[in-house]
């Protein structure tokens, strides 16, 4: 009978080579388990020859306990190793900055709205906003556009390429039906400005849109002229674009103001120098304007005698090009945040 003594460097290298715990107690139990070989060997010591049985004995000890040892300390580095990175991954620098949620902004268009609006408030208008469906009654012929004028059909106006809708209605081809609307309520003088959205079926390119913005203006009162008009409008533009803005009218037609204009303003973009932006003349058209035409007066129930006005209605999306410098109005209604991001 003999018991074989594992190699005390065989032992060690088991030990050295588990790479994590469950390893280890494989060694552990492959020697000191229940049927371990230094445990089945010490039990059979007892069946040994007297004179092996003392030698033996002493080395299946002498392995014992440095096989515990051993075992210990590795057992210490691996659980040493397993803190360690648990730690690495829960680690929380707390002075990092924390992240800001995201705010949004307002689009450049409503920044331009309400600064129309804090502008011409400044001056004692009101701001009112109208339908954007209509019917024909306010958005042509209490605008003296009867059915048979040629801005209803033939002769641009603008106001042909209406978008008209079942029962007799149409989406609002501009917001001068608010200044009927206004005025069969509200008894002059009066100062208001109609900010809101106006479709033509338009085909779209980088100056047009289907849909976009107005502000009209009126204001009635016993004696108002085209000096007031013109008062008014250079205080605004300058407040708007924050200098000084050189504007000129030049007579026009529109059927519910005589005498009617258009108003220009000195290109933003080159200084009146000359560009791309307003086609080498120096000059851009911002708006209609004139002054409110009898015939309105009457199909409100005011004594054109008696009351004097002036109206004007001018692109939104144009002045919000010329101030931030958009050279496309397809960008407004983009969704694209790489431009919404800049203003
Ligand atoms: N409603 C006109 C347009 O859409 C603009 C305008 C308004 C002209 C008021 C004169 C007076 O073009």
């Amino acid at each position: 009978m003999t018991i074989r003594i594992p190699l005390k460097k065989e032992v060690e290298t088991e030990i050295k080579s588990a790479k994590n715990l469950k390893e280890l107690d494989q060694v552990f139990k492959k020697y000191l388990g229940k049927n371990g070989e230094i445990i089945i060997g010490l039990k059979s010591l007892r069946d040994l020859p007297k004179e092996k049985r003392a030698k033996a004995g002493k080395e299946l000890n002498i392995l014992k306990s440095f096989l515990e040892k051993e075992l210990k300390a590795r057992t210490g580095d691996l659980e040493d190793k397993i803190k360690k990175e648990i730690k690495k991954e829960e680690w929380i620098d707390i002075t990092i900055p924390g992240r800001k949620p995201s705010i949004g902004h307002l689009h450049p268009l409503t920044q331009t709205k309400r600064k129309f609006e804090e502008i011409f408030q400044s001056m004692g208008f009101s701001v009112i906003e109208g339908p954007e469906i209509e019917n024909e009654w306010y958005n042509f012929e209490a605008l003296n556009i009867p059915a048979h004028h040629p801005a209803r059909s033939t002769f641009c106006l603008s106001l042909c390429r209406t978008f008209y809708l079942k029962g007799g209605n149409l989406l609002r081809s501009h917001t001068s039906p608010v200044q009927i609307r206004y005025m069969e309520k509200h008894h002059p003088p009066l100062r208001i400005i109609v900010p809101g959205r106006i479709f033509r079926n338009e085909a779209t390119d980088a100056k047009h849109e289907f849909n976009f913005y107005h502000i009209e203006g009126l204001m009635v009162d016993k004696s108002v002229s085209i000096a007031n008009f013109k008062a008014i409008l250079q205080e605004f533009l300058n407040k708007f674009f924050q200098k000084t803005i050189k504007m000129r009218l030049r007579p026009c037609y529109f059927p519910f103001t005589e005498p009617s204009f258009e108003v220009d303003i000195e290109c933003v973009v080159c200084g009146g120098k000359g560009c791309s932006t307003c086609l080498g003349s120096g000059w851009i058209e911002m708006m209609g304007a004139g002054m409110v035409h009898p015939n309105v007066f009457k199909n409100v129930g005011l004594n054109p005698k008696d009351w004097q006005g002036f109206a004007f209605g001018m692109g939104m999306d144009r002045f919000a090009m010329m101030k931030y410098k958009i050279n496309d109005i397809r960008f407004f209604n983009s969704g694209d945040l790489r431009f919404l991001q800049q203003f």
